[in-house]
């Protein structure tokens, strides 16, 4: 297993394994913005054969209220079914979050939304990760299901 930065040529790859694990399949224009903008703070694993298994998608953006400050967004998070339960999501995390502290941009929280169905991502958010609750968002999603938007601020982050 090899775990290394997300670049554009692999775009396509991180594609499919989004679209086997997650119904949340933003444009391709989307991905392929951030992994340009902000080609050090995505990550992605892959196997012997290079398929890719697993993949962090981040962005950083200005925060909604003080647009003067910026914000880590984890975008997309996944792992393929055979992969799970191998610790790979949670380094995947921990190299986006190292990758976002050391970069030139000064953030004030990383911020992520989750289905408020989600065991697996709320318990690895919460309980492994130190993300805080933040508000819930109603039918944040295209089916109508609710989201929780969480957060780490910069102090559990150093
Ligand atoms: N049930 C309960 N807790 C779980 C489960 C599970 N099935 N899977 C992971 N966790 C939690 C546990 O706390 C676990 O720690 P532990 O193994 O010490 O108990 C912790 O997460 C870390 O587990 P990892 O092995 O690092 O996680 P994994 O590589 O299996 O990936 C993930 C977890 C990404 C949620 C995976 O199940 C997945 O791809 N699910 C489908 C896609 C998805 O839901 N992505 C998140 C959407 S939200 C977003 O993208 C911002």
């Amino acid at each position: 297993m090899n775990i290394r930065r997300a670049e554009a040529k692999d775009l396509l790859n991180i594609l499919r394994c989004n679209l086997h694990n997650l119904p949340e399949n933003y444009p391709m224009r989307f991905w392929t913005y951030s992994t340009l903008t902000w080609p050090e703070i995505s990550f992605l694993a892959e196997d012997d054969d290079r398929k890719v298994v697993g993949y962090v998608l981040c962005s950083i953006e200005r925060e909604e209220k003080f647009p003067y400050q910026w914000v880590g967004h984890i975008n997309s998070l996944s792992v393929l079914r055979p992969y799970r339960r191998m610790g790979l999501a949670r380094q995947l995390m921990d190299m986006a979050k190292d990758a976002m502290i050391r970069g030139t941009t000064v953030i004030e929280y990383i911020q992520l939304h989750v289905r408020k169905s989600n065991r697996a991502a709320l318990s690895l958010y919460r309980d492994k990760l130190g993300y805080e609750h933040h508000r819930l968002e109603t039918k944040y999603y295209g089916d109508g299901e609710d989201a929780y938007s969480m957060r780490l601020p910069v102090t559990h982050m150093k």
